[in-house]
């Protein structure tokens, strides 16, 4: 996502309107119908499932517009096709190296990614067995069909929603843009008696935090990342964790039989991630490009996202006996990816579309705008070669 302006929660958010407000209060019956179940509290990771996915209710299960200029946030595939190109140049290498390989793409948001990058490839000849899109959400599954029904009727017959991973193993590249910060995360807060877990509670009809002394699973891994950090976090930290990040990932590495995971997201290095000052976690919400950190504000109406660990992700895979073959940010790896010899390419068009091309250049790579905050992160089984998208750095010293 585009980086939007910081907001003091304070001041007013555009109102929804009330059908909007409707679809909150029913999410809202329905999270606190869990609560109820369960002692009145429930974990931050599981209000996070719900407040994103409950089914018909959710922010990405429901029906509000999410990307683009009208809706909450932009990602880089709908900022500019660059991206998708320069991505298509990374699975072209892995494509042209393997036999019968297929793309899966992991929360395909629009469709817009799957688009650009099938027009790419089948330019360059370079076309993958079958694409699959496993999407969560029954919505944007379907704006996806819709959208590449219209704009790629001659490729549909590649592409194969999953609802689930596929039983079968594939050979090829698992691809997630700003999958891996939609999924859920648990919250906690280091205190002189020892972490406690940040659950969600009612208070006067509206969520909030409630502290609870960490399970013992829980502050058992909060113990091991300090200790794999060598500190102590200081008093009152607050931060997330994604307990569920190996479970997903092995799944992952149980489909992927020879191949690429590409996992493109905003994130950072464990020691970043935890780095006492950053004392209040990352957890942000977009809604109508504001970003706040109040995840209570409309359930359902806004998106919850969290920085990624990348350090825990390349844990988990040596873990599961993958290979992290690279780490770098998004301006390294869209130039490794030939993102310079695709603008001059366009060199020939008028000078409106330049100044245009120009800005999503410049928003997809500069530092303080996608550039060093977004990551890439390549995990490889049975495949050895140099991958191009890390070629001019790769920064995996630093995880
Ligand atoms: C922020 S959107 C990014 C969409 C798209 N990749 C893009 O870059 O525009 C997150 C996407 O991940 C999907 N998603 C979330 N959890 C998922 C999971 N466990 N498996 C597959 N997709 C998931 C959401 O439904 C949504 O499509």
């Amino acid at each position: 996502m585009t980086q939007s302006k910081a907001l003091n929660i304070e001041s007013v958010l555009p109102a929804p309107d009330s059908s909007a407000r409707q679809q909150s209060e029913r999410l809202i019956t329905r999270i606190t119908e869990s609560m109820h179940q369960q002692a009145g509290v429930i974990g931050f990771d599981q209000y996070m499932k719900m407040a994103l996915y409950e089914p018909g209710l959710g922010y990405y299960s429901a029906g509000s517009r999410k990307f683009g200029s009208e809706g909450d946030f932009v990602t880089a595939p709908e900022l500019s096709p660059l991206f998708s190109q320069c991505l298509a140049q990374q699975c072209k290498q892995i494509l042209n190296e393997l036999d019968s390989a297929s793309i899966l793409e992991l929360g395909a948001g629009t469709g817009v990614m799957a688009g650009d990058l099938l027009l790419a490839l089948e330019k360059q000849d370079c076309l993958p067995e079958k694409y699959y899109i496993l999407e969560v959400s029954a919505d944007l599954k379907q704006r996806q069909q819709e959208y590449l029904g219209k704009t790629l009727p001659h490729l549909n017959q590649k592409i194969i929603w999953l609802d689930a991973l596929p039983e079968n193993k594939m050979t090829g590249v698992i691809l997630a843009n700003e999958v891996l910060d939609a999924l859920p995360v648990k919250r906690f807060k280091k205190t002189a008696t020892g972490f406690k877990e940040l659950k969600v509670g009612l208070k006067e009809a509206t969520f909030n935090w409630v502290e609870n002394d960490a399970e013992v699973s829980l502050r058992k891994t909060l113990q091991q990342l300090e200790n794999n950090l060598s500190l102590r976090l200081p008093e009152n930290f607050t931060s997330e964790i994604n307990v569920d990040l190996g479970q997903w990932l092995s799944a992952l590495n149980g489909v992927l039989e020879q191949g690429v995971m590409l996992f493109i997201d905003y994130g950072y290095s464990a020691a970043e991630y935890y780095h006492p000052e950053k004392s209040d976690g990352s957890l942000l919400c977009h809604y109508r490009h504001r970003v706040h950190a109040d995840p209570f504000v409309y359930p359902g109406l806004q998106d919850i996202t969290c920085s990624v660990n990348f350090t825990a992700v390349a844990e988990s895979a040596d873990s599961l006996s993958m290979h992290v073959s690279g780490y770098t940010n998004q301006t390294y790896f869209l130039f490794a990816c030939g993102l310079e010899n695709l603008v001059a390419d366009m060199n020939t068009l008028d000078s409106k579309t330049q100044t245009k091309i120009a800005q999503q250049v410049r928003t997809l790579t500069m530092p303080e705008e996608m550039g060093e905050r977004f990551k890439v992160m390549a995990l490889t089984n049975n495949y050895d070669s140099v991958l191009q998208g890390f070629s001019l750095m790769d920064q995996r010293i630093r995880l």
